[in-house]
């Protein structure tokens, strides 16, 4: 393809969604360079014209790269046979999907129910919750957990939810991280309480809670009889270097949420995972809360790959070590470039938050790294944290380049903003 056919290749899809999937969508593409994405295949990403960016974005979901082969060959398997169910007779992908799932999620979590995207595991969780009682939620400032109407209600940022108000009665927000405030409400609200909560907070930017908050979290919850909802939408599947932050600290929730890595990097795909007690109310009726492409067998299939292959490439320990290596360099490179500009550098696994100091900073470093082929990630509820959520396939070639141009990108963003 010549430059010619990609720049016209590139201006008919800007075009195209201008007209039909948002201006404002359309700007942000051109914002960082207006290339057209069209390949994928492990930590890469290929544009139109040829080139190759490193993929450590994707908002957590590629902790497998794309099209792992072990993911692929299970979709390919399942689309040659049987993509979509009846939801008359049981479905074996289903079956298998859910015991593979259950068998890494803390013990005791073994229901299972699906859905496409982790807004709507979300609102699973909170139906679940209101079934049993729990009916008023508390959820941390920063969190994030969809934008769904019943999702946006305990995702606390007034961005987001003000436009769309009322939203769900019977909520309140209180600090990420202070357990004091988290009795203080479980002593108004005790029983008809159900709290929600990340290990690690991903859109809020990286935030890591102090040792023991998450257990802290879960014996508040027993001691008052409230329902704990761990939300590792982002967090779970190996991006923090375990298969989940909950087994970091060896907490068992009533209910956990997963997506985005679920899928495989190639199925949208998400999961609420109850304890057998709090899915009662809901299974006894099946058609309570239904949705037609829920547990669809392709799918399906992809959970199984996904957890075939984090379990068979050791994805968990790879993340740990490799995070570990890659938050040393970058902390290293922020503070080489950007001096007392660095807030602070975050990491926990493969979920790496650089806070900047000076607003636009983190932004102009995002395109600065595009400028540089390395794709990162916004920060939904934070403009001052750039995210890397890199693979944990990467290979020291990728983990070379990676530091080389997170180094080059942090040198003209850093000249830009020291010069004004
Ligand atoms: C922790 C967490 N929960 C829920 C969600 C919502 O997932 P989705 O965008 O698939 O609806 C996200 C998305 O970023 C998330 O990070």
């Amino acid at each position: 393809m010549t430059t010619q056919d990609h720049a016209i290749i590139a201006a008919e899809v800007a075009q195209l969604y201008r007209a039909h999937l948002g201006v404002g969508r359309a700007r942000i593409g051109e914002m960082v360079g207006g290339q057209v994405e069209v390949e994928s295949e492990g930590a890469w990403i290929t544009t139109s014209d040829g080139e190759r960016y490193f993929n450590a974005g994707g908002y957590g979901v590629f902790i497998m790269g794309s099209r792992h082969p072990r993911v692929l060959a299970e979709v390919e398997r399942q689309l040659h046979t049987h993509p979509v169910g009846s939801r008359m007779f049981l479905e074996p992908a289903a079956a298998r999907a859910a015991q593979l799932l259950t068998s890494v999620t803390p013990p005791g979590l073994d229901r299972v129910h699906f859905s496409g995207s982790g807004a709507e595991a979300t609102e699973a969780a909170i139906k679940i919750a209101r079934l049993s009682g729990h009916h008023r939620l508390i959820s941390m400032h920063g969190g994030y957990h969809g934008k769904t109407i019943g999702a946006l209600s305990v995702t606390a940022k007034e961005l987001y939810q003000k436009p769309f108000q009322p939203l769900l009665p019977e909520v309140t927000h209180i600090p990420y991280d202070d357990t004091t405030a988290l009795a203080a409400e479980l002593e108004r609200y005790g029983e008809t309480a159900c709290v929600i909560v990340e290990p690690v907070q991903g859109e809020a930017g990286v935030i890591i809670p102090a040792g023991g908050y998450l257990s802290t979290v879960r014996a508040l919850c027993t001691e008052y009889g409230a329902m704990l909802v761990v939300d590792e939408i982002q967090t779970g599947l190996g991006r923090l270097g375990a298969w989940w932050g909950c087994d970091q600290e060896q907490v068992v929730p009533d209910i956990l949420l997963s997506g985005k890595a679920l899928g495989g990097g190639i199925m949208p795909v998400a999961a609420t995972i109850a304890t057998s007690e709090s899915f009662a109310l809901l299974e006894r009726d099946p058609f309570l809360h239904t949705s037609t492409f829920s547990a669809a067998p392709l799918a399906m299939a992809a959970v199984s790959g996904a957890i075939a292959a984090i379990e068979e490439d050791d994805l968990t320990g790879r993340a740990a070590v490799l995070g570990l290596e890659l938050a040393t360099e970058i902390e290293a490179i922020a503070f080489r470039h950007f001096g007392s500009r660095v807030r602070e550098v975050r990491a926990r696994g493969l979920l790496i938050g650089i806070e900047l100091t000076e607003p636009g900073m983190a932004g102009a470093l995002l395109i600065d790294l595009v400028n540089n082929n390395v794709i990162a990630n916004f920060s939904l509820n934070s403009t001052t944290v750039l995210r890397l959520t890199p693979p944990a396939i990467m290979t020291p070639d990728d983990v070379e380049f990676l530091l080389d141009r997170f180094e080059r990108a942090a040198r003209t963003t850093a000249e830009y903003f020291l010069e004004r």
